[in-house]
């Protein structure tokens, strides 16, 4: 299976069957596992490899340690940075975004009373994030309210370029939005950004394996990727991709390699298990054997058909128009009420009762359920997420 390339027909009869046999990942069988998106999902394949490190490692901790994980992270960020279009020595290897984004916005020399807009798409973490260092460092960081379910790219950029009229530091900005699974009209957002002189960072945790990615193109001075996600790398493996004028920094952890410079400064911090690292070149040729460009085309087709058969199925709707969304899609969740414990009370009758991990969360004043779209994922995943759904959904409006 992995070695076929896959021909996909853009046709509404193409195949939508699962591509990678779920033997070849270590989920559950006994689970329809419909939330790659939120923390990947590790394959038997990469795992066995990421083993082999560990075994590597511990044959002489010491000497590994000390001296030959330096240049192991360097050769395994090599083939990264020609993935996500980008130069080797302008990517730095770091445990996962959240640590991405830290060091980003810790290195770059963020004072009191510099201005940071990020948008209501912004994941919760990162919130938190750039609310601390509003109050550590007195910045102000404006959330630009944008609508939850954009009919297009403009209903985005409209709001943004109007908020960027005002003088303004550093534009935060997802490139897959976490809880709409919109994918930003990005190059836009930056062209808009740096046409009034403002920096952008980049949160680009999903983009890595779901999108055809082309950092530099895209051309934001800060941005940061997961590997654990769409790429399927273990957990522990995530990168920061700097421009060539881009201010270049320290890890937030300084360590041994501190004088290295950037991104030499990130393969030295402090004792860590970097096997999962290590492991992304062996994640990149499973993503290419699974079929690469043409991979990523087949998840975003079958989310999008996926999206369709559910909406339909339980009278909801799609958020956002399907040119604005990838391997994930969001739909609303008729009866159910925008309150979090109402959707994790659904999220976990779903776990329970039919088995199905799926993602049900409350954003813009709606309930929705967010499917995710990878390899080991087929058309009937979905008809099971429908039948679950039409169930346990409260009301008759679904029920035709
Ligand atoms: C948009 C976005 N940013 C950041 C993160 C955090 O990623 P990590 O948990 O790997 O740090 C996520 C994870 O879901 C995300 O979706």
């Amino acid at each position: 299976v992995h070695t076929a390339a896959l021909t996909v027909a853009k046709s509404q009869g193409a195949d939508l069957s699962a591509l990678s046999p779920r033997s070849e990942w270590m989920i559950d069988p006994s689970l329809t596992y419909l939330n790659h998106g939120a923390f990947g999902a590790a394959s038997r394949r990469v795992r066995a490899v990421q083993d082999d490190w560990r075994v590597r490692i511990e044959a002489n901790p010491a000497a590994f340690t000390m001296y030959e994980q330096f240049d192991l992270l360097a050769e395994a960020a090599v083939p990264l940075a020609a993935f996500v279009g980008t130069a080797p020595n302008r990517l730095a290897l770091v445990e996962n975004a959240t640590a991405g984004m830290a060091a980003v916005l810790s290195g770059i020399g963020l004072n009191a009373g510099d201005r940071i807009v990020t948008t209501s798409h912004v994941y919760g973490a990162i919130r938190n994030m750039l609310t601390h260092l509003g109050r550590e460092r007195r910045v102000i960081v404006d959330e630009i309210a944008l609508p939850a379910a954009p009919d297009g790219p403009k209903a985005i950029l409209a709001p943004l370029g109007e908020a960027l009229d005002q003088p303004t530091s550093l534009l935060v900005i997802d490139h897959i939005a976490s809880p709409s699974a919109l994918v930003m009209p990005l190059a836009e957002i930056i062209e808009l950004a740096h046409a009034r002189g403002v920096a952008v960072l980049v949160d680009g945790s999903h983009a890595p394996g779901m999108l055809d990615l082309d950092i530099d193109a895209l051309g934001a001075e800060w941005y940061v990727g997961n590997c654990h996600k769409w790429l399927c790398a273990p957990k522990g493996a995530a990168f920061i991709a700097i421009s060539p004028t881009a201010k270049r920094f320290s890890p937030l952890v300084v360590s041994h390699a501190y004088g290295a410079g950037f991104p030499a400064e990130f393969r030295k911090v402090g004792t860590r298990d970097p096997s999962a690292m290590l492991s992304i070149p062996e994640a990149l040729a499973l993503h290419a054997d699974l079929g690469g460009a043409n991979l990523r085309q087949r998840n975003r087709m079958l989310a999008a058909k996926a999206a369709e058969m559910i909406a339909e199925a339980i009278g909801g709707t799609i958020l956002g128009p399907a040119a604005m969304r990838g391997a994930m899609a969001s739909i609303s969740l008729p009866g159910i009420p925008a309150e979090r414990s109402a959707t994790e009370a659904l999220a976990a009758r779903l776990r329970t009762e039919h088995r199905i991990e799926v993602l049900c969360l409350v954003f813009g004043g709606t309930a929705w359920v967010r499917l995710s779209a990878h390899a080991y994922n087929g058309e009937n995943d979905y008809a099971a997420l429908a039948a679950a759904l039409k169930q346990l959904l409260p009301g008759e409006a679904h029920r035709t």
